[in-house]
């Protein structure tokens, strides 16, 4: 038997029918006279990460909310992380509340500040200056053509006919597929990044449930006593050395590894090895290189860790 109870998919699943953490934003936009519109979001995730030439998240909102129409004609905004405690969730969920624009914004207790992408365009909205991070981005309004989408064509929702996965999406509802133009990090956690992270150097989160009622919206503050704890990945296991020969042989006609190059690699988890070798090779192709041995890779190795270190900086 079953230790689940199976449960039914309502409208708003992850609020309605679950239990799903979430993180919370303030989105900032500009409005149509060149003011600043604020909205609270939840549904605001990573979406294009590694592989694509550009980096890119994933918005789910409300096609007659202030952001969806603003970001339709601006296609501009920044998404500010807000840092955990009472009062700046309180304001979260002011700014969350449905409505014009003027009215919430004219009690706004967020301090704002110029953000860093494009400082000379006036669709660029201001950062909160209390967010522990802010993304600036840009929406890929050219993605399944959805820069059709006007923002006079919303009334009562929109009529359709609807997207797929960019632009408005159904009657009521948006996504926007955000690029990253910018991360913006205060100095504290961009420290923890680039110089490697402790218990101590996390920004303190609220994870966030969502209406579960329709009085509450509901969140766990960050553990003020209980840091975050480190649970180490499973040690790579030490692959044997003719296992890597063996796909060492057959990346490149030309281009061979000693032995002692292969010891290097005993770590490399198995699905990463064939892009490791290929790298090497590539290096030893553009340096005339024919055997790759121990010296080979720790110069290979080097230019990867500048080349890592450049890129945090
Ligand atoms: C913490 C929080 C998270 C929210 N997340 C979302 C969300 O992911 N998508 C959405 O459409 N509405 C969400 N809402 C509701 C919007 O904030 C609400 O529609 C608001 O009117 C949007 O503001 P705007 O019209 O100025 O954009 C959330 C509200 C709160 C308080």
């Amino acid at each position: 038997m079953s230790s689940f109870k199976d449960l039914r998919i309502v409208d708003n699943f992850y609020q309605t029918s679950s239990f799903f953490p979430m993180p919370t934003v303030c989105i900032s936009t500009i409005n149509p006279d060149g003011s600043l519109n604020i909205g609270s979001y939840s549904l605001c995730f990573p979406y294009y990460i590694a592989g694509k030439n550009r980096y890119a998240m994933l918005l789910e909102c409300r096609n007659t909310s202030n952001t969806c129409q603003n970001l339709l004609r601006t296609h501009k905004c920044a998404i500010n992380f807000i840092p955990d405690d009472r009062k700046t969730f309180r304001e979260a969920v002011r700014l969350g509340f449905p409505g014009p624009s003027a009215e919430k914004m004219k009690d706004l207790k967020f301090e704002m500040e110029k953000g860093q992408a494009d400082p000379d365009d006036p669709q660029r909205p201001p950062v909160i200056s209390s967010a522990y991070q802010v993304f600036e981005c840009t929406w890929a309004a050219e993605l399944e053509g959805a820069d059709r989408f006007r923002v006079e064509d919303i009334d009562d929702g929109h009529p359709g006919p609807y997207n797929d996965f960019n632009g408005i999406t159904s009657k009521y509802g948006a996504h926007f597929i955000l690029y990253v133009d910018k991360i913006l990090m205060k100095e504290k956690y961009y420290d923890a990044i680039v110089n490697g992270v402790n218990k101590n150097s996390f920004p303190p989160v609220p994870v966030d449930y969502g209406y579960r009622d329709s009085t509450n919206f509901w969140y766990t503050p960050f553990p003020r006593l209980r840091k975050p704890v480190a649970e180490p990945i499973p040690a790579p296991k030490e692959v044997d050395l003719a296992s890597i020969r063996f796909a060492a042989d057959r990346v490149d006609d030309t281009v061979k590894f000693t032995d002692d190059a292969l010891k290097n690699f005993v770590k490399v988890p198995r699905p990463f090895l064939k892009t490791v070798l290929n790298g090497c090779v590539a290096w030893a192709k553009e340096n005339d290189v024919t055997l790759i041995t121990d010296k080979e890779v720790k110069i290979i190795n080097d230019k990867r860790n500048a080349e890592k270190q450049a890129r945090r900086k």
